[in-house]
């Protein structure tokens, strides 16, 4: 069974989804800011990538801003109608690039038609609520207003399902209060442990974990015990980092991100690499070590 298969999918919404999908943040040009610097390798990405197989894209309209969803457009449009599009709002762009939250009512409503108008959808399969209370960690504060947001434009008919980003087990569990939570998507890889608990608490409720920063974002993973396994299996340390994620948890579904058909194609392959209980030990150290060194 592959993760790619169509025996190894995981339920995202209303759809089953294969367990590997594709992060598409990657396109958009250095810091996520303005056009790539190669158009067309952008397009050959996602139509790789769609001809390999995936039916999970994660977005956003805030990458580019707008730019990585007129690509996914360009590339894709008319859609395979197995294909799950994923995005996410409650940011904007300064003209310097920088990430700023943007919560408002109008904020979020305008967020949500400008990923329907640059995907060209008339409803967008799931919406995440990326909190901003702190930008780079989890922090508690109350989604309450933004939640209610999402919820009124679901009720119009935009929005098929609603997930949260970056957020605490708290702000799940309240969240599940007020609408149901499609899927989470937070900071989570084989060296940055600290979702471990509420990934099994996930998994009993049958909810999608979606782990950003799968490779470790901008700088990519590096550990001796990682490449010394890729070594062992033939494989490279990338694929190994995505497979210990695809055996961690069933409820895991992964959207590495890349701007290269090369590495695209590398990390797909990622689902034919079963890693044995040894290895799973050693690369379970990697995180202690982590851990140790930063306390
Ligand atoms: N909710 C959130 O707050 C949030 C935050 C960040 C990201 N995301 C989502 O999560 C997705 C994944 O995150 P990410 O793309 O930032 O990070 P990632 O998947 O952990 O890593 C991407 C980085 O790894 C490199 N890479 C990819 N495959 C590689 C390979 N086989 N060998 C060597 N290097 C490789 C990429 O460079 P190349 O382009 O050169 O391959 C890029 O620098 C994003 O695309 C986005 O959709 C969500």
């Amino acid at each position: 069974m592959s993760p790619l298969d169509e025996s190894d999918t995981y339920k995202l919404g209303s759809r089953p989804v294969k367990r590997l999908g594709y992060g598409a943040m990657q396109l958009a040009g250095p810091g996520v800011f303005g056009p790539p610097k190669d158009h067309a390798a952008a397009l050959a990405v996602l139509r790789e990538a769609v001809a390999r197989g995936v039916n999970h894209i994660d977005t956003s309209d805030f990458y580019g801003p707008h730019i990585t969803n007129q690509i996914i457009r360009e590339a894709l449009h008319p859609y395979r109608d197995d294909l799950t599009i994923v995005t996410k709002v409650s940011a904007l762009r300064g003209k310097d690039g920088s990430w700023l939250p943007a919560f408002s009512r109008e904020e979020l409503t305008r967020a949500v038609h400008d990923n329907l108008r640059n995907l060209g959808l008339d409803v967008l399969e799931v919406v995440n609520l990326r909190a901003m209370f702190d930008i780079h960690h989890p922090a508690e504060g109350s989604l309450e207003a933004p939640l209610t947001v999402l919820a009124d434009l679901q009720q119009q008919g935009l929005i098929r399902h609603i997930g949260l980003s970056n957020v605490t087990a708290r702000q799940i569990a309240d969240g599940r209060k007020m609408c149901e939570i499609a899927c989470v998507q937070n900071y989570y890889n084989l060296a940055h442990r600290d979702d471990d608990a509420l990934i099994q608490d996930l998994a009993r409720e049958g909810i999608p974990y979606v782990p950003f920063f799968p490779l470790g974002g901008f700088t990519p993973l590096q550990s001796s015990t990682l490449s010394d396994v890729a070594r062992q299996l033939g494989a490279t340390p990338m694929q190994v980092a995505l497979a210990w994620l695809l055996q961690r948890a069933p409820n895991i579904l992964l959207i590495p991100g890349t701007s290269s058909v090369a590495h695209l194609r590398e990390n797909l392959a990622a689902a034919e690499l079963t890693l044995s209980r040894k290895i799973l030990s050693e690369l379970d150290a990697i995180a202690s070590r982590v851990e140790a060194s930063t306390s």
